[in-house]
C-alpha cells in the first residue's frame, strides 16, 4: 500500500466578494472536504467549472487563504500541517510543491529570456540547503538538464515565451515546475488551452515524467477523457464538497453518486443514454441545505434535502457521499 503524500482534512475556503449593490458575500468555495493523496500518484479533480477544483490546489500550496482545516504532509515520521508552516518552513515546502497553470503565456514573464525564466527559482531560493552551494556552472547544467527533460532543445533558452507555440511554451512551464526538483506538482488545466493534437503530447510528457521522477500528481481537468487516460484515482466535486472517490476504473466503470453518473453521461466520449440535470448550478454563495446535489438529483428524497450524507465505503478504493447507499 502507497503512503499519503498529503492529507487534507475537513478543509474550508471562503472569497468574500463585494456585490453590485456594495453587499458583502462570501463565496464557499470549498466546503468540509477531505481527501489523502497517495505517493507517486497521479490523483484528479473532475467537477463542473466553478466547483472549486482550482481553489482546491491553491489551498493545498497556500496560494490562497483557507478558512479552516488541515493540510497534512508526513514528514520524518512526524505529521506537518501546510496551512501552519512559518515563513521559512513554507518555503522549503514550496520547493517540493509546484503549480502547473492552464494558460501558459500568462505564467510566463514575456520580458525573460527561458534561461532566466527557469534560473530565477533556483536564485530566489539559494538558502535551501540543497542549492546553497551550486555553482555557476551545476546552475546551467540544471538548466540544460530540465529543458532537454522536457523535450525542447538547449537553444531555446536564448529565446522569449511569445517566440513559442502553445505547446512548446507550456513545456517551459513544466521545466521550470521541475527545476527545484519537486515531489508534488498541481497541474492546474494544463492542457485545456492547448490544440487538441498537441494536448496528448502533453499529457505522455507529463505521465513519462512521473515515471522517471516518481512525481505526485494533483490533476485538476474538466476533460473526462484525459483524466481517464491519465489517473490513478479520481475525485468527483460539486459545490466544493467531494462527492465520490474512487480508482480511475471504479468511477468510470461503476460510478455510484447520481452527479458522476450525469457528469460522465456529458462526456462526449459517452455511449450510454445522456442524464439531462434539471435545475441550475446553485451558487456558491448560496449553498442548498443537506445534500447539495439534492436541487437537481434525479434521485431526490426527502432526507436529501435537510442531512447531509456521510461517507459510504463502496469498496477498500471507492467511496461516496449519498444517502442512496
Ligand atoms: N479570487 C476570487 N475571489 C472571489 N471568488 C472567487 C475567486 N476565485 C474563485 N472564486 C469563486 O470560487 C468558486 C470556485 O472557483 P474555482 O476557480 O476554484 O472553480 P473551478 O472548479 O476551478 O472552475 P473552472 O473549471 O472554471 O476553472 C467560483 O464560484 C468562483 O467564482
Ligand atoms: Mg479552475
Amino acid at each position: 500500500m502507497q503512503n499519503n503524500l498529503i492529507e487534507i482534512k475537513n478543509l474550508f475556503v471562503e472569497y468574500k466578494i463585494e456585490s453590485a449593490l456594495h453587499e458583502q458575500k462570501k463565496v464557499f468555495a470549498v466546503n468540509n472536504l477531505s481527501l489523502e493523496i497517495k505517493q507517486g500518484e497521479i490523483f484528479s479533480i473532475a467537477g463542473e467549472s466553478g466547483c472549486g477544483k482550482s481553489t482546491l490546489g491553491k489551498a493545498i500550496l497556500r496560494l490562497v487563504e483557507v478558512k479552516s482545516g488541515e493540510v497534512l504532509c508526513p514528514t520524518n515520521n512526524s505529521y506537518k500541517d501546510i496551512l501552519k508552516l512559518n515563513k521559512k518552513d513554507l518555503k522549503k515546502f514550496r520547493q517540493n510543491a509546484q503549480i502547473i497553470f492552464q494558460n501558459p503565456y500568462s505564467s510566463l514573464n514575456p520580458k525573460m529570456k527561458i534561461y532566466d525564466i527557469l534560473k530565477e527559482p533556483l536564485i530566489v531560493n539559494k538558502e535551501l540547503k540543497s542549492l546553497k552551494s551550486l555553482s555557476k556552472k551545476d546552475i546551467e547544467q540544471i538548466i540544460f538538464n530540465t529543458i532537454e527533460q522536457v523535450g525542447l532543445d538547449k537553444s531555446a533558452l536564448s529565446l522569449y515565451p511569445h517566440e513559442f507555440s502553445g505547446g512548446q511554451r507550456q513545456r517551459i512551464a513544466i521545466a521550470r515546475a521541475l527545476i527545484l526538483k519537486p515531489q508534488f506538482i498541481v497541474a492546474d488545466e494544463p492542457v485545456s488551452a492547448l490544440d487538441v493534437s498537441i494536448q496528448a503530447q502533453i499529457i505522455n510528457l507529463l505521465n513519462d515524467l512521473k515515471k522517471k521522477f516518481n512525481l505526485t500528481f494533483l490533476f485538476i481537468s474538466h476533460d473526462l477523457s484525459v483524466i481517464k487516460y491519465l489517473s490513478d484515482r479520481v475525485g468527483i466535486m460539486y459545490l466544493g464538497e467531494i462527492v465520490e472517490i474512487g480508482t480511475s476504473e471504479e468511477i468510470f466503470n461503476t460510478p455510484k453518486h447520481p452527479y458522476t453518473e450525469a457528469l460522465l453521461s456529458a462526456n462526449p466520449g459517452n455511449k450510454k443514454e445522456k442524464i439531462i440535470l434539471t435545475g441550475d448550478l446553485p451558487s456558491p454563495s448560496d449553498l442548498p441545505s443537506g445534500c447539495k446535489f439534492h436541487t437537481r438529483c434525479p434521485h431526490v428524497m426527502e432526507i436529501c434535502k435537510t442531512v447531509r450524507p456521510c461517507k459510504t465505503q463502496f469498496s477498500e478504493t471507492h467511496c461516496g457521499y449519498c444517502h442512496l447507499y
